[in-house]
């Protein structure tokens, strides 16, 4: 198949599959959902995604139709119906289908799984950004559906010629990108905001935590200020889409570029994890990616 969808057991071509407009998503956004990259039909950091999309799910008490082995065995067995094994995966439920009233009806929560190709590209930047006020909810911890915020602050980045758009809130705290967790390095230190509620707990970046961790690199999860961000050392975003980017240039000024060494160790040591933990193949690995 070239893509794939999933809906309570139905599958088909995901440009063709029908889902019922009583659907809580439809209505209210009511679910949560978690995404990630396939490479050689293997299922990147599978467990993690997993055990945060059922975190995500009792944040808002939507009692989970399968359990999460089940899931697992389902996603594995999806992935392989595709034509490519380098894919984006994507899944979410949602509190069942039900007239439109705001409470909770009680009925079982539909499963979505949606497919589809993706070019993997080892690419790491440098990329621009720019910044904008934090207008989202208090339960950014949750992945939830619900996304006006983030959408509308991706697109003002693209029109501005940028990948990304970082969140501030009032007082000037950097929280997230729309959908990526960002991060700088000072002074040799990586310090990123802590996973309270105002940020997606990223799984990317606890593995750029873990990596520092191993190799002796200090890690501070304190809140940072958007005066810290122009002035960093070097700036980097993660996300399970594009792994690992170094930022060169926010709101139209240059920022970055001081710890070139160490912006490059991370970058191959993320991507060489990727690539590791997902080859069948190994002369499917590419070169070419690099700060260096
Ligand atoms: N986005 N913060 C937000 C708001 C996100 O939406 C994402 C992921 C991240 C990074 O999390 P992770 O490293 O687990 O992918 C941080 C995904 C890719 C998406 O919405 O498509």
């Amino acid at each position: 198949m070239r893509s794939l969808g999933y809906y309570n057991g139905e599958i088909g071509v995901l440009e063709e599959m029908r889902i019922p407009m009583n659907d809580r998503a439809c209505w209210f956004g009511d679910g949560v959902y978690d995404a990630h990259l396939c490479r050689n039909y293997n299922i990147y950091a599978l467990d993690e995604h997993i055990d945060r999309f059922y975190n995500s799910a009792a944040l808002i008490d939507i009692r989970m139709p399968m359990k999460k082995e089940s899931l697992k065995k389902l996603l594995m067995e999806l992935v392989r119906n595709l034509d490519t094994g380098d894919l984006f995966v994507y899944y979410q439920v949602t509190r069942g289908t039900a007239d439109r009233e705001h409470t909770y009806p009680d009925v079982p929560a539909n499963l979505w799984v949606t497919i589809r190709p993706t070019e993997l590209d080892y690419e790491i930047g440098p990329i621009k950004l720019i910044t904008m006020e934090d207008t989202r909810f208090y339960h950014c911890n949750i992945k939830t559906l619900n996304l006006l915020p983030s959408v509308i602050a991706a697109e003002k980045a693209k029109k501005e010629g940028c990948e990304e758009a970082v969140f501030y809130r009032p007082g000037g705290r950097i929280t997230e990108c729309s959908h990526s967790n960002i991060h700088i390095i000072k002074h040799q230190t990586l310090i990123t905001a802590p996973a309270d509620n105002l940020i997606l707990p990223g799984i990317t970046r606890s593995h750029l935590i873990n990596l520092c961790l191993k190799n002796g690199i200090a890690v501070s999860e304190v809140p940072y200020t958007l005066d810290e961000l122009y002035s960093a050392d070097e700036v980097i975003v993660t996300s399970s889409s594009n792994i690992f980017r170094v930022v060169g240039e926010i709101d139209g000024m240059p920022v970055g570029g001081k710890a070139p060494e160490l912006i490059s160790f991370l970058a191959h040591k993320m991507i060489d994890e990727f690539i590791q933990s997902t080859d069948r193949k190994s002369d499917i690995y590419r070169s070419g990616y690099g700060y260096d």
